[in-house]
């Protein structure tokens, strides 16, 4: 069942968090499927720009709808994550997105507002939910490269000023988290004060967690084992985010630590059985092990086990 972010949302502020992975093809859309079922956890698929234009956007749109119907329990938001205003737009006039997230956060805070105001009002008017972004993860993104040594925190003072100004239903808040394998150097990690402190200046407003990929170190030895070069992977401590969840934290993005263990099947299987060249082999360990990885994941959200008490508050 297709649901809105903000029935997710409303549900699951201050409990637990709904886990948001990105997909790009079928074999990450089954496996998240499966693992959310299995799990019991409702989700919310994202598609990036990249992901939209890597076959094509209705063929996202095709192997999602297909596997609403091989999986009938699951429960999920479609969102776009990182969107322009362009993709935005096409996204809100699509019918099939639950939300987008319109990323102007490169912007200075005026014109992040403007842009961000823009795209709400358009959404807005279609029934359709906006995530923005304030302030600047390290790393790359989409369409925004921001040199990790000049990644802005979110400034706790602006937030509740861009929420009223933009009416966006979602903030993702930088933190200390960047996207990417190399998150984080030395004893770095999450800024809980900070995000203590945006809590109290918009309590109850959902707030968003990108960069959440745990890199499991276990993952990233694999991989180099096999061949691999990710010396010096780090990701967030996933045990930290309940934490995250009862300060408003509501959304954690995960798109990193698919790509690993789809890295770490790919490569181990090349590295033992250098006969195999049929795509099928190595496809259907991945679907399994995404699926089991993603499983793990929404218990360590809090997700996990939430699907039939959602269905009862929705049925109300
Ligand atoms: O935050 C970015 C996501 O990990 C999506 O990555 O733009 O390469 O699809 P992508
Ligand atoms: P990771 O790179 O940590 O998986 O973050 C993904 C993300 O934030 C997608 O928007
Ligand atoms: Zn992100």
């Amino acid at each position: 069942m297709i649901v809105t972010t903000k029935q997710l949302f409303e549900i699951a502020y201050g409990k637990y968090a709904v886990g948001a992975y990105n997909i790009n093809n079928m074999e990450q859309c089954m496996g998240l499927f499966r693992g959310c079922v299995d799990s019991k956890a409702p989700f919310i698929i994202q598609l990036s720009k990249g992901a939209r234009d890597y076959t094509h956007k209705l063929m996202l749109e095709g192997i999602i709808r297909a596997a609403e119907q091989i999986f009938p329990d699951a429960i999920y938001a479609v969102h776009l994550d990182h969107g322009d205003e362009k993709t935005c737009i096409d996204c809100i006039n699509s019918g099939f997105y639950s939300s987008v997230m319109i990323d102007a956060s490169s912007e200075s805070f005026d014109e992040n507002v403007r842009i961000t105001k823009l795209v709400t009002d358009l959404a807005h008017a279609k029934g359709i939910a906006v995530e923005a972004e304030l302030g600047q993860l390290g790393g790359v993104e989409e369409h925004v490269n921001v040199d990790e040594a000049n990644a802005k925190l979110t400034n706790p003072d602006d937030v509740k000023r861009f929420v009223s100004a933009t009416g966006c239903d979602a903030l993702a808040c930088a933190i200390g988290t960047s996207h990417g394998a190399f998150k984080f150097t030395g004893s770095q990690g999450l800024h809980f004060d900070v995000l203590a402190e945006i809590q109290k200046r918009v309590p109850g407003f959902p707030l968003v967690m990108h960069g959440s990929s745990s890199v499991p170190q276990e993952e990233v030895a694999r991989i180099n084992a096999a061949g691999g070069n990710l010396k010096g992977a780090k990701g967030v401590d996933d045990n930290q985010f309940k934490r995250a969840a009862e300060l408003g934290v509501t959304k954690i993005n995960i798109d990193t630590d698919g790509r690993l263990v789809w890295c770490r099947v790919h490569r181990e299987m090349f590295r033992d059985k250098p006969e195999v060249f049929d795509l099928r082999p190595p496809g259907k360990i991945f679907m399994a092990e995404y699926a089991k990885f993603i499983a793990a994941k929404n218990v360590k959200l809090g997700s996990a086990g939430q699907i039939d008490a959602i269905r009862a508050l929705l049925a109300k």
